[in-house]
This record gives structure tokens, C-alpha cells and sequence, in this order.
């Protein structure tokens, strides 16, 4: 998936080796950029939304599916890693509303919150459980 350079600029020092959590990845960046590019656009605040209910959705299928590979595996660090991803969809659900209320300047404050939680827990907590999913995946 090609990446607009935006927001979020993606690399290969986030990826884990494990496919499916790094295509995840890849597609919340995409879509965080996306929102993040429209917005500067001053698109629709209906298109918004759209944009924003997808990034949501994407994050949380991804959650699901990390927090299920972390339970396969018995990763000993899960109730620290699915804590933090709770931490995300609790702010996800304040910045759900400040859309509703088009509060550009929260809206902004938010998607930066997002951005810098992405880049430190992708850095962190997911480089540390992909390393230990890739030595028990054989990859
Ligand atoms: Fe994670
Ligand atoms: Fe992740």
C-alpha cells in the first residue's frame, strides 16, 4: 500500500516481520494521512467522518488481532500491551465526539495525540512483542 507522506511518516524501522500486523500498520498510517490531508483540505466535515470511522474501525480490528496472536503464544507482557491499546480508544472516542462538534483545533490536537502514540507503541510495545511473535512464528 503506497503511503501519502503526511502525518505520519512511515518506514521500515516499524515493521515486525510478522505480515498481517505490519499491513495492518501500513493501513492506519495510510488512513490517519488521509484524514489528516483532508482535513487540510477543509473537505466536508460528512467525509471526515467517514475517513475517521474507517481509521477507527482499522485500529480497533487491529487491536483484536495483535491482542489474539499475544494470547496464542501466552505473551507474558499482554495485560501492559492491551492496557495501552485501551488508552488509545479511550482518547479515539473523545476525538469521535470533538468531530461530531467540528472543534477543529481539538480535532488537530487529537490526530497529533494519535500520531505520537502510534509512532512511541509501534516503536516500543510492538517492536517488543514482534520480536517475540517472529521467534515463535519461525519468521
Ligand atoms: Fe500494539
Ligand atoms: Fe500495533
Amino acid at each position: 500500500m503506497a503511503i501519502a507522506a503526511g502525518l505520519f511518516v512511515w518506514g521500515r524501522h516499524y515493521l515486525t516481520k510478522v505480515e498481517e500486523i505490519d499491513h495492518q500498520h501500513e493501513e492506519i498510517a495510510c488512513l490517519l494521512n488521509e484524514l489528516h490531508a483532508e482535513r487540510k483540505k477543509g473537505a466536508p466535515l460528512e467525509q471526515q467522518r467517514a475517513l475517521y470511522a474507517a481509521l477507527e474501525k482499522a485500529v480497533v480490528d487491529h487491536f483484536r488481532t495483535e491482542e489474539s496472536y499475544m494470547r496464542r503464544f501466552r505473551y507474558e507482557g499482554f495485560e501492559l500491551h492491551r492496557a495501552e491499546h485501551n488508552a488509545l480508544v479511550e482518547r479515539a472516542l473523545a476525538l469521535s465526539k470533538q468531530l461530531e462538534t467540528g472543534d477543529g483545533a481539538e480535532v488537530d490536537a487529537g490526530l497529533e495525540y494519535v500520531k505520537d502514540w502510534l509512532r512511541n507503541h509501534l516503536l516500543t510495545s510492538d517492536r517488543r512483542m514482534g520480536r517475540f511473535l517472529a521467534e515463535k512464528l519461525g519468521l
